[in-house]
């Protein structure tokens, strides 16, 4: 998409498909603004309290509209995720020049063969001990490093992000443009 493609959309369904493409370019390009995105939760069910924190997008599935990150089993994203499945994803692109907020609904997996593959891909990877730390996210250090665990107790999970709203916002210099897309259909919105 070359720079300043958002003044050209005037078809709904054109954009909306652009929007898919440069999802699927972030996870393959380190420098895409969109591969590191702001995930925002409930960090309690009864909502009285909520949480964000960046994750890597890892992989996109534009034909089923699904993203997915990876994280540790025993974070708090993961406990919140679990409770309340609903969250919403921001993604900023300077070069672009696009906003893109995601409604989605997580399923955490730990196991499985989408586990299992990622995993084997994975373990060979320095990335791996991310996920095989004796402790789990956040909990207070006493200043000894940890030991990894052994690889097969690892506590990698896939976090699959099923897309249900889109919200996109394109700066340009003559007037920003704003689209919404769901279930009920594409629509352009007030900035
Ligand atoms: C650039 C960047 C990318 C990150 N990517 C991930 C990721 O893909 N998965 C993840 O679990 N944490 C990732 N983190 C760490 C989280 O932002 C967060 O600090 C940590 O996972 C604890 O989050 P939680 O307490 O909400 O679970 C990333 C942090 C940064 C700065």
């Amino acid at each position: 998409m070359p720079l300043g493609a958002a003044e050209s959309f005037d078809d709904l369904a054109a954009l909306h498909a652009a929007l898919w493409v440069e999802l699927e370019r972030c996870v393959a390009d380190k420098a895409h603004g969109w591969r590191v995105a702001t995930l925002a939760t409930l960090a309690t069910r009864s909502g009285d309290s909520v949480d964000a924190r960046s994750i890597v997008l890892r992989e996109v599935d534009a034909a089923q509209q699904q993203l997915i990150f990876f994280t540790d089993a025993r974070s708090p994203k993961a406990a919140q995720l679990r409770d309340t499945p609903r969250a919403q994803l921001v993604c900023w692109c300077p070069r672009l020049g696009w906003q893109l907020r995601a409604k989605v609904v997580a399923e955490v997996l730990t196991e499985g063969l989408a586990v299992s593959s990622r995993w084997a891909r994975l373990r060979l990877s320095p990335a791996a001990y991310d996920y095989l730390s004796p402790l789990p996210p956040g909990s207070a250090l006493d200043g000894t490093p940890p030991t990894p665990l052994p690889e097969q107790r690892n506590h990698f999970a896939l976090v699959r992000l099923q897309v249900t709203e889109l919200d996109w916002l394109g700066l340009r210099s003559g007037g920003q443009r704003r689209a919404g897309f769901d279930a009920a259909g594409a629509r352009w919105l007030s900035p």
